[in-house]
């Protein structure tokens, strides 16, 4: 199962908070950052580990340090942005690749319209960020670009998932691993994820 739910309480507390309808958009923006700084630390828990000795204040000691870990986080524009800051808390030597990405409010295809990604793909663990997989269209395109130029190691987080993004996802890219802070119910007649939290992109920007 590639898409896992975190269950931690702070995330099922701070989703619920995140779903009012009435919400600021410093208070949708907080929580964003929030919720994805919780599923970053989910994400990276195998990252291997290694010994190393330091100069303590009582002399060497051993101690453990992440293992030559290199990190791309994408964010999918615009709303991908809002969770950057909480990822780039947990990581903060990652290198920022950025994918421009607009659902057709017809068709509800990705339209790509921008793309500018690190060097070094191959050797990287690439975080996909975006708040939204509804029909999966801007996740799964958003992995294909990923894997055209050599990124094997491939994970995502999102806020709020529909099953039948999850079932797309599964089907186009078995092997990604997505942590959502919550499954939903599923979607509308226009691709809107029920219960959701609305136009995410809108809600962080003030757009609307
Ligand atoms: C939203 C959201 C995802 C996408 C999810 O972006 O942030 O990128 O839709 O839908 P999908 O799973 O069906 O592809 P949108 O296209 O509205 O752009 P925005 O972030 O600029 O608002
Ligand atoms: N994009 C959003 O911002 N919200 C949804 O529910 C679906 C796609």
């Amino acid at each position: 199962m590639p898409v896992i739910a975190v269950q931690h309480p702070l995330v099922r507390h701070k989703i619920g908070l995140l779903r009012e309808a009435d919400i600021s958009t410093k208070k949708f923006r907080e929580l964003t950052h929030e919720l994805a700084r919780l599923l970053a630390y989910e994400a990276t828990a195998d990252f291997p580990i290694e010994k190393t000795t330091i100069e303590c204040w009582s002399g060497p000691t051993e101690v453990e340090q992440i293992a030559g870990r290199k990190v791309t986080v994408v964010p999918i524009l615009r709303a991908g942005l809002g969770m950057l800051d909480g990822v780039l808390d947990l990581v903060p030597n990652a290198k920022v690749s950025v994918v421009g990405l607009a659902r057709d409010h017809e068709t509800l295809q990705p339209v790509n319209y921008f793309e500018k990604f690190v060097g070094q793909l191959d050797e990287r663990t690439a975080i996909i960020i975006d708040p939204m997989l509804a029909t999966a269209g801007s996740m799964i395109a958003t992995i294909s670009l990923l894997k055209a130029r050599g990124c094997k190691d491939i994970r995502a987080l999102v806020l709020v998932a529909a099953p039948e993004g999850i079932a797309a996802l599964n089907a186009a890219h078995p092997e990604v691993r997505c942590w959502t802070a919550a499954i939903d119910s599923h979607l509308n007649e226009i691709g809107y994820i029920i219960p959701g939290l609305g136009d995410a992109g809108d809600k962080i920007f003030g757009t609307k």
